[in-house]
């Protein structure tokens, strides 16, 4: 008899970790060795285009090991993979039970091995963020497997490894997943020692050059031990769909895969209840109308309450199915429901997310032997070619934006509160959709954006067969594309917040004419085999409508081409004219393919730096002495520039006002990001963020927000008012509102009434002549005073301020709170300009974690606790200790000025 039927633990303390030195690793381990690689470059233009590697299968390294692993989700038999019946030639120390591993730096997972730095100063790095991910590294923990557990089936579940992993357990190797982002299965039980010791080494193996942006490195995602009797619900399998959705019932079809690990046969039946789960309504109590303000998520530590706040009727029960399981083999059930008046899933402000929580139950007899609960929501997505985005129903427009996995200061390693803080901001900016730009999320985020209601373009590829990168995953998209995409699409499809699989970005095979097409083929097949209910689409930056690849997908997404990209020549005869906008193009030639812009933007900019003189027009290219500086690399933040390829914000609504049949846009990007620092890269971090690494936001947030929430009463000024050296030099000043007309006003004098026009969405100033004091602006709409806002020019650096986002936090150690650090005059205005070496120290039962200030060109190491501020900010983000019950007392201080401190409480 077993405990419990499941049990699921998070393998988070007990690990050792080291990294191998260059020269000491065993390449004998490898996936496969590595090409030879060339000299390296920096930027975009080390992008491979029509080159087509494909890899050859390689003879030697663990290969023959791993790829069986790839077998569940292949297709045909004949591709699958026979596991050699030896171990592999070498066995390597760090695997074996033996070794003395006391002096290993005992780490937490999530664990990023790179992000604490140090940042390598010189070099072609910026690419990959300045930090050091490449490499190999291994991990080491004991398991508990008690005796108790003899005759049980357990795995270990890793929801992201970066990269290449081989999973050895008592010396042996069990197997592995190449691909970094994905989330992947291994079946310990023959390995195990039940009541023995049982010691796991987990290697990694990062290629160098194996990304344009910053991968992060090691066990850098949840790792869980899974015990199960052994017939049990297999790994994701329940499936359940909501394919009739109408405001008086709605049809909830669950399938059910069973396995059978023993070696008896079994017959078991099959229950599944429904349950609406409770406080998914009030959680994220969206404003009914767009006025109201967006309530923050019910912190972390609460929600867990709310989930376990059990629910106590089902609204829905499916009958028990019995089913007969054979040794070794596998069975599936389907059924359905029908949930009356449903509670419907849908993103705010409009709809709520309301979601449901399907509770299935293998019976052997009376006795329990497994139990497993999915979430998921009732909505219907439908995508048409005039609409857009129809969301059980009514037109919703994409108000998303792309981002990549990093969580700034904090690395790869995923932290549920950093997550959600991300998206919280987003959220409170008007965006309703996010593009896991360019590959799988961690599972937790899906969790979150169905809570609050933030649609996802899940995307597994950023390359296929042709690279973008020396080592990309081009290395091996013939051996594990299938697998990939299956298992994403397994893990995911039970969250009513996807609406799209996306299969790939700006892929070198568009450069190509029926091989791309084919390959995009394969891939939309294999979707529509894994889940019929959902579209798929590909981000295109060059694809023109007559060309092969966007015919494959059911929505042609464009990256930046939908406003004309600016620099990239097209002749028509012998005259050099940009590339012209091609929605209307490809609606032409696609008049029954929904279209959107998967990736738009790319405006750079850097929070609280105005360069002088200021552009005119808008959309222009960053360039020393136009919109940037050389010396300082930054780039001006009167949101007027883009990169090459791009355009800033306005240009893109226009062009999307335009093209109303557009379902709406993924702007490149939310958040800063590490690595691909376009344009200077010397720099660590992004400049196209809407919002910056440290999290704050930066001027262009509210211009979003003034456009994407329109019901909300928006005024914002820029630059700031601090400008010693100025005075009577025009010094532009910008506003962002969703009024629609404003009066500015310098010392309280008016500078004049301006309305916006049609296709404008800021008003300027641009004659304004700087004198210290005020400036402030006084929005209309409809004749009413609608939203003001107002800026003082500060006087010298007289205090700190600091700020926490929670004052209390669970003591988890996971949990985190998010510190603002600002520097103050004597009358409490931020000093816009300062940039204090500022110290943070934390005193009680707790750590500080890291800091930042958004400065992408800043290199001193995220767990520094001194940090200078930039543009009169910095940022630290600190954690309880797991079980203290305390607080956290943390006191900011700089030379000079008065300090500052906040105290943030813990709780269980
Ligand atoms: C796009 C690309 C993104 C990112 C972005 C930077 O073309 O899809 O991954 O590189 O440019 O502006």
């Amino acid at each position: 008899m077993t405990p419990t039927p499941r049990e699921r633990l998070h393998l988070e303390t007990g690990w050792r970790f080291r990294r191998v030195a260059p020269d000491q690793v065993d390449r004998a381990l490898d996936y496969v060795p590595w090409p030879e690689l060339g000299e390296a470059q920096d930027g975009k233009d080390a992008d491979a285009r029509p080159e087509q590697v494909r890899h050859d299968a390689a003879k030697t390294g663990l290969r023959p090991w791993i790829l069986p692993g790839a077998n569940p989700f292949l297709r045909d038999p004949a591709r699958h993979t026979q596991r050699p019946d030896q171990q592999p030639p070498v066995a390597p120390d760090a695997a074996d039970p033996a070794l003395d591993d006391s002096d290993w730096q005992r780490v937490a997972v999530p664990h990023d091995w790179a992000i604490a730095g140090p940042f390598l100063v010189d070099g072609p790095h910026g690419g990959m963020g300045r930090l050091e991910s490449w490499g190999v590294g291994w991990y080491r923990r004991e398991l508990e497997i008690p005796v108790e557990d003899a005759g049980r089936s357990i795995h270990l579940d890793i929801d992201g490894a970066m990269s290449y992993t081989s999973v050895w357990l008592n010396g042996s190797l069990v197997g592995g997943w190449p691909y970094g982002y994905n989330s992947w299965r291994l079946d310990l039980t023959p390995h195990l020692v039940p009541g023995g010791r049982n010691l796991l080494a987990i290697r990694l193996d990062n290629p160098p050059r194996s990304a344009r942006w910053y991968p992060g490195g090691g066990l850098y995602r949840n790792v869980w031990l899974v015990k199960t009797s052994p017939v049990a619900v297999a790994h994701w399998g329940t499936t359940i769909t909501t394919p009739e959705v109408g405001a008086e019932s709605a049809v909830v079809e669950i399938e059910v895969a069973l396995e059978n690990t023993g070696s008896d046969p079994v017959t078991v039946q099959v229950t599944t209840e429904i349950f609406e789960i409770p406080g998914s309504p009030a959680e994220h109590d969206a404003p009914a109308a767009d006025g109201d303000p967006v309530e923050n998520c019910v912190p972390v530590g609460q929600r867990a309450l709310v989930e376990r706040g059990a629910p106590v009727a089902p609204v829905a029960r499916i009958e028990p199915v019995t089913v007969a399981v054979g040794p070794g083999a596998a069975a599936r059930t389907a059924a359905s429901a029908r949930i009356d008046a449903p509670s419907l899933w849908g993103p705010p402000p409009t709809q709520h997310p309301h979601r449901y929580l399907a509770v299935t139950t293998l019976r052997r007899g009376e006795e329990i032997v497994d139990q497993v609960e999915t979430p998921f929501g009732v909505r219907r997505i439908e995508f048409d070619a005039d609409e857009g985005l129809l969301v059980n129903g009514e037109r919703i427009r994409i108000q998303g934006v792309n981002n990549h996995h990093d969580l700034g200061a904090l690395g790869a390693a995923f932290n549920e509160r950093a997550a959600e803080r991300q998206l919280e901001i987003l959220r409170e900016m008007g965006t309703n959709a996010l593009r896991t730009a360019h590959n799988p999320p961690a599972p937790e985020l899906l969790d979150l954006t169905d809570r609050m209601g933030i649609l996802v373009l899940d995307e597994v590829f950023g390359s296929w067969y042709a690279r973008k990168t020396d080592l990309d995953f081009h290395l091996i998209f013939e051996d594990w594309h299938e697998a990939d995409l299956r298992a994403m699409i397994r893990r995911d499809r039970h969250h009513p917040s996807v609406i799209l699989w996306g299969i790939g970005n700006e892929v070198g095979e568009q450069y190509t004419e029926q091989e791309g097409a084919l390959v995009a083929r394969r891939l939309v097949e294999i979707a529509h085999e894994e889940d019929p209910s959902r579209l798929t689409t590909t981000a295109m930056n060059y694809a023109k409508p007559h060309m092969p690849l966007p015919a494959e997908v059911d929505v042609i997404g464009i990256n930046y081409q939908g406003e004309g990209i600016r620099q990239e020549p097209v002749f028509e005869g012998t005259d050099r004219i940009r590339t012209p906008p091609q929605y209307g193009r490809f609606r032409e030639a696609f008049p029954d393919t929904p279209i959107m812009g998967s990736e738009t933007s790319s405006a750079l900019s850097t929070r609280g730096t105005y360069l002088f003189p200021v552009a005119e027009g808008q959309s222009n290219p960053a360039r020393d002495g136009a919109g940037a500086d050389d010396a300082t690399c930054m780039v001006s933040a009167y949101e007027l520039h883009a990169v090459d390829f791009g355009s800033t914000a306005e240009k893109v609504f226009a062009s999307l006002e335009r093209s109303p049949f557009v379902a709406g846009e993924f702007v490149w990007t939310g958040f800063d990001y590490l690595g691909e620092p376009t344009p200077y890269y010397s720099a660590r971090s992004s400049y196209t963020g809407i919002v910056d690494l440290a999290g704050f936001p930066k001027d262009r947030f509210w211009l979003y927000r003034a456009h994407w929430r329109p019901g909300v009463p928006t005024a914002h000024l820029l630059p700031h008012w601090t400008w010693p050296g100025r005075e009577g030099e025009v010094t532009p000043v910008h506003v962002f509102t969703s009024g629609d007309e404003a009066e500015l006003f310098i010392n309280g004098i008016s500078q004049g009434l301006r309305a916006m026009q049609p296709g404008q969405f800021r008003l300027r100033w641009d004659e304004v002549v700087y004198a210290p004091g005020e400036v402030r602006v006084q929005a209309y709409r409809n004749g009413a005073p609608w939203a003001e806002d107002v800026m003082r020019t500060a006087g010298a650096p007289a205090r700190l301020a600091l700020a926490a986002d929670r004052d209390r936090i669970v003591a988890d150690g996971r949990d985190l709170a998010f510190l603002t650090a600002q520097v103050l005059d004597a009358d409490g205005n931020e000093v816009p300009t300062a940039d204090h070496l500022l110290h943070f120290t934390v005193e009680g039962p707790g750590t500080l974690v890291a800091t930042d200030n958004g400065d992408p060109t800043d290199l001193n190491a995220f767990p520094s606790p001194e940090r200078r501020a930039f543009s009169g900010k910095a940022l630290a983000i600190v954690r309880g200790e797991a079980g203290a019950t305390s607080s956290l007392r943390v006191i900011l201080s700089t030379d000079g000025l008065e300090s500052a401190e906040v105290v943030v409480e813990l709780h269980r």
